[in-house]
């Protein structure tokens, strides 16, 4: 969704803020736009689509000589991505770049234009602009927070005032971080924008008013000034770049041995951090996209080993339907960026019904690490492609974990120890997996000029299918769909016909020979059936690939990384812009 990034400092911060708004682009966006301010004036530059765009306007403009400036992206809501709609907004002396949707908008705009303003934009961030400025008189502070108490919805902010010499942020249910640098401090939507200059930050909680110049940092609450702790970022520039590949997609799936090692090694060896779900009656698995496909993995696993009933639930429908807590129950939340707007609210849900949660996360300053009552990090570092691999691999790595040590505790495992010294041969094994790249680019070269490709399994393997299905989707814009293996005769097995790609998930001993018939079914049929199993004794129907046998619990962390591959290079043998494919955002902060 969009980005923001601010710069108050010596220098002229053209250079900063294209570079920071690089680093925001896998987020997703339409248009972009920087204002730059000098003693006497603010000045604003625009454009639609991609950054390079921005940056020929800027190239072709005689710029402020300012060492004031804020950017953005722009992933439209309120209005078409037009230049008009691009932020920064400005309104009389206050400009302003805005993440998030204010939800009373259009009835301030209505009360604002009454009373004679007039709007260049469709966009619900003028019209915070413009409340703004109907509140400034020459403190910006009282201006914000007067603001913040009418403004109804979600907004990370950064502001510049024509009359003040500072940069102005704050926060409402959407991210934005404080950096701390040399003689020059910073604002940013997230710390991979701006890790080449600082890894010291500041977390801002909501409706707190931040004051920067140069060198001091002001924090206010309620037009009172307070404290703030300075952390430190434990990410390096290089994990944020995309070094000699091809694309972020292709290295983060390549990094998933590495991240997997480090995430397995913290909890391996101290399984007391892995929460203890051992006591609950009830699990509610929430999340959205590929984290509640990770979810409904976690939920065979503990359902099968642990033996607690496991609901999974997409975030967007929990957080309002009717849900009746009436055992002990457990709300898991499952979010690579924490800052997922329907996840935090099903998380809220939770809490206000003084349910317990617990979030499985990876980015440490958000929202959801924050606020859930108890949280694991899975150990990804920054994911920068939009669609998820390694994250959505840790989820899964931690929610089998999880089954693990509630299945222990509840006396159900008696081969706990063993099953911990075979989890630590799994980034092993799994290199061994990505060493084989050239079967998933041959598969890809077999089916990327396909229309439909369908992915079927059973239990935890159908799990696996829908995640294969998805990245196949979001990134090659395939259309794919998965299926129960034993559901496809009620319907879709009508869609088979001869070359149809049909990919066979088969790992799940109990039920292999009944995914085996179904496999039958559609090779009759005159699918191509590219069966991905653990079991060397499964028959090859047109392509198998046959992956090392780990146990049960860590078995899909085997399986779908092939399917990762292949969407990948679908993708890229379409020439598709992987990373940032269309219409998606890296992080949806908005319902
Ligand atoms: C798909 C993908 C999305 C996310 C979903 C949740 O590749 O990345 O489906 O999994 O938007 O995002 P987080 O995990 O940040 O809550």
């Amino acid at each position: 969704m969009c980005g923001i990034i601010g710069y108050i400092g010596k220098k002229n911060p053209i250079e900063f803020l294209i570079d920071g708004l690089k680093k925001l682009e896998y987020r997703g966006y339409d248009s972009s736009g920087i204002a730059i301010k000098d003693e006497n004036s603010v000045q604003l530059i625009k454009s639609t689509g991609r950054i390079k765009n921005l940056e020929n306007k800027i190239n072709n403009t005689k710029v402020l000589d300012g060492n004031i400036g804020i950017a953005h992206t722009r992933w439209a809501t309120h209005g078409m991505p037009t230049v008009a709609n691009a932020h920064p907004h400005k309104v009389s002396k206050v400009t302003l770049v805005h993440n998030g949707i204010i939800e009373n908008a259009e009835e301030l705009k209505a009360k604002l234009m009454e009373e004679g303003q007039i709007f260049k934009s469709d966009t619900d961030t003028e019209v915070a602009c413009a409340v703004i400025n109907k509140y400034y008189t020459g403190n910006p502070i009282s201006a914000i927070t007067k603001a913040t108490n009418i403004l109804r919805g979600s907004y990370a902010f950064g502001i510049i005032f024509d009359d003040q010499d500072k940069l102005y942020a704050v926060r409402k249910d959407s991210p934005l971080i404080v950096g701390i640098g040399n003689y020059e401090n910073y604002i940013a939507s997230d710390i991979a924008a701006i890790i080449n200059y600082t890894n010291k930050y500041m977390l801002l909680n909501d409706n707190e008013v931040i004051e920067l110049s140069n060198d001091n940092i002001k924090i206010y609450k309620d037009n009172k000034e307070i404290k703030k702790e300075v952390s430190t970022a434990n990410i390096s520039a290089e994990e944020a770049d995309k070094g000699d590949y091809k694309h972020f997609m292709l290295k983060e799936i390549m990094e998933e041995p590495l991240v997997l090692a480090r995430t397995l090694n913290k909890y391996i060896n101290d399984m007391s951090k892995i929460y203890d779900i051992s006591g609950y009656k009830e699990i509610h698995i929430v999340a959205c996209g590929s984290a509640m496909y990770a979810g409904l993995i976690g939920k065979n696993l503990i359902e099968e080993k642990a033996n607690i009933k496991c609901f999974v639930e997409c975030a967007s429908e929990y957080r309002y339907e009717k849900v009746v807590y009436d055992r002990k129950t457990l709300v898991i939340l499952v979010s690579q960026s924490g800052e997922t707007a329907d996840t935090i609210a099903a998380m809220r849900k939770a809490k206000e019904n003084d349910i317990d949660t617990l979030a499985i996360v990876n980015v440490k300053t958000s929202t959801i690490a924050r606020e859930a009552d108890n949280v694991i990090f899975i150990e990804a570092g920054p994911e920068i492609a939009v669609a998820t691999t390694k994250a959505y691999l840790l989820q899964v790595a931690i929610l089998s974990l999880i089954a693990l040590r509630a299945a222990y505790k509840k006396g159900l495992e008696q081969k706990y120890t063993e099953i911990l010294t075979e989890a630590k041969e799994l980034p092993v094994k799994l290199q061994k997996v990505l060493n084989d790249h050239d079967k998933f680019l041959k598969i890809a070269q077999d089916i990327y000029k396909n229309h439909d490709v369908f992915y079927i399994g059973r239990g935890v393997d159908y799990a696996m299918c829908l995640e294969g299905s998805l990245k196949l989707k979001e990134v090659s814009y395939t259309h794919s769909d998965a299926y129960q293996a034993g559901e496809l005769k009620h319907g879709t097995i009508s869609l088979i016909e001869k070359d149809t790609p049909v990919f066979a998930i088969i790992s799940d001993d109990k039920i292999k020979n009944k995914t085996e018939s179904n496999v039958i079914e559609v090779a009759s049929r005159g699918a191509k059936v590219f069966t991905i199993t653990n079991d060397i004794n499964i028959k090859d129907h047109y392509f198998k690939y046959v992956v090392p046998k780990i146990d049960y619990y860590f078995q899909p962390i085997l399986i779908v990384p092939p399917l990762q591959l292949v969407g990948y290079y679908v993708g890229d043998l379409k020439g598709l812009d992987i990373d940032k494919p269309r219409n998606l955002a890296k992080s949806v902060t908005v319902e």
